[in-house]
């Protein structure tokens, strides 16, 4: 859907020089839910700005849907960007229009004959969850209104691509999971192909498939979201992981033990879970047919998207032989293990 090239762009800003993106080359499925995450100033903004062209490239290519859209000339792109929608963290709504007539103006803009139009807005505002807010003005809707207002107006032209800069940023934690639902439904009714910048994991893990890190002005790291959150490989994707889920266990609880009987060792373990083995009873399985005892020291169990996710902190007690092949019980059934202490 998107195929960007070695991309860069510099801004000329009181005679410096800012290199806001060097060599950006990153692909995007059609249908998929993209995500780009990285700290303020990291070049986010600059990179979904281009996209669209509101931003002018200064090397390299963008192709939308077989496209390059910085070759194209006014007309063309006027036309192009009619189906590309996108949202914004302050909403950017006319205030002086309703929430029908703001709908309405992408419809206008592309000349769609009023009687049609005016259907569409309807259907919009159904789909969005806004049908009895259509006279009202954008002062008089909560955040997520206000968002939720936005994206029917970057849908009203029936793009095949939204871009989402910072969409959620300005709402609370429960407002953007609603906005984030709404995303992902459209996301599969209407095939739409999403491509959304943030800086905070929480999005990245709620609605993305996959994900690209920006880290001063160029991308780190790509990769399916499970996979970055499981085994992140930069320093940048592993702070925003932890930032999220915390797989550090606390110090005190490192070198506190359960006092043991005669014989017996202590090992204490991190389980990673990742999708179908988070829904099966493994542990308590491996209690029965190893007679080990066990001990939960620290864990974290999520979602990401729709898998489950999670480590667990556990200490075995066991006699020395049957611990070992308890361990490599799990192991076997596909659980990532880690060793932390040996006792
Ligand atoms: N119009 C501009 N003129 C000059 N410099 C700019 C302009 N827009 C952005 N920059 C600079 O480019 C760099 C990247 O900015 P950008 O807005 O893309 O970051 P961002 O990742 O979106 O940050 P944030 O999370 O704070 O929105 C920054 O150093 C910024 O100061
Ligand atoms: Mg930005």
């Amino acid at each position: 859907m998107i195929e960007i090239k070695n991309l860069s762009k510099i801004y000329f800003a009181s005679g410096q020089e800012i290199l806001a993106l060097d060599d950006v080359s990153l692909t995007v499925q059609k249908g998929e839910i993209f995500g780009i995450i990285g700290l303020s100033g990291a070049g986010k903004s600059t990179l979904i700005r281009c996209i669209n062209m509101l931003e002018k490239p200064t090397r390299g290519s963008i192709t939308v849907d077989g496209r390059d859209i910085t070759l194209l000339g006014q007309q063309e792109l006027r036309l192009a960007r009619q189906k590309i929608g996108m949202i914004f963290q302050q909403f950017n709504l006319l205030s002086s229009r309703t929430v029908f007539d703001n709908v309405l103006f992408p419809l206008e803009i592309a000349r769609v004959p009023r009687p049609e139009a005016a259907k569409r807005v309807q259907e919009l505002l159904e789909l969005v969850g806004l049908t009895d807010k259509a006279g009202m003005h954008p002062d008089q809707l909560s955040g997520g209104q206000k968002q939720r207002v936005g994206i029917a107006r970057a849908l009203a032209n029936g793009p095949k691509l939204l871009l989402s800069d910072e969409a959620t940023s300005a709402l609370d934690p429960q407002t953007t999971r609603s906005i984030l639902k709404l995303l992902k439904d459209i996301n599969r009714q209407l095939h739409l192909t999403i491509l959304l910048i943030t800086h905070d994991m929480n999005v990245i893990k709620e609605v993305c498939d996959r994900v690209a890190v920006i880290d001063n002005s160029r991308i780190v790291e790509v990769g399916d979201v499970l996979e970055i959150f499981s085994n992140p490989r930069t320093p940048t994707s592993h702070s925003f992981v932890n930032a999220v889920i915390s797989r550090e266990v606390p110090v005190e609880l490192l070198h506190s033990s359960t006092e043991r009987s005669g014989g017996t060792a202590s090992k204490l373990i991190r389980v990673s879970f990742i999708g179908a083995s988070a829904g099966k009873p493994l542990i308590s399985s491996m209690i029965r047919r190893y007679n080990v005892d066990v001990n939960i020291i620290y864990g974290n169990i999520d979602r990401i998207k729709d898998t489950p996710f999670g480590n667990l902190t556990l200490e075995v007690l066991g006699y020395p032989g049957l611990l070992q092949e308890a361990l490599d019980y799990l192991h076997g059934q596909g659980l990532e293990i880690e060793v932390l202490r040996n006792a």
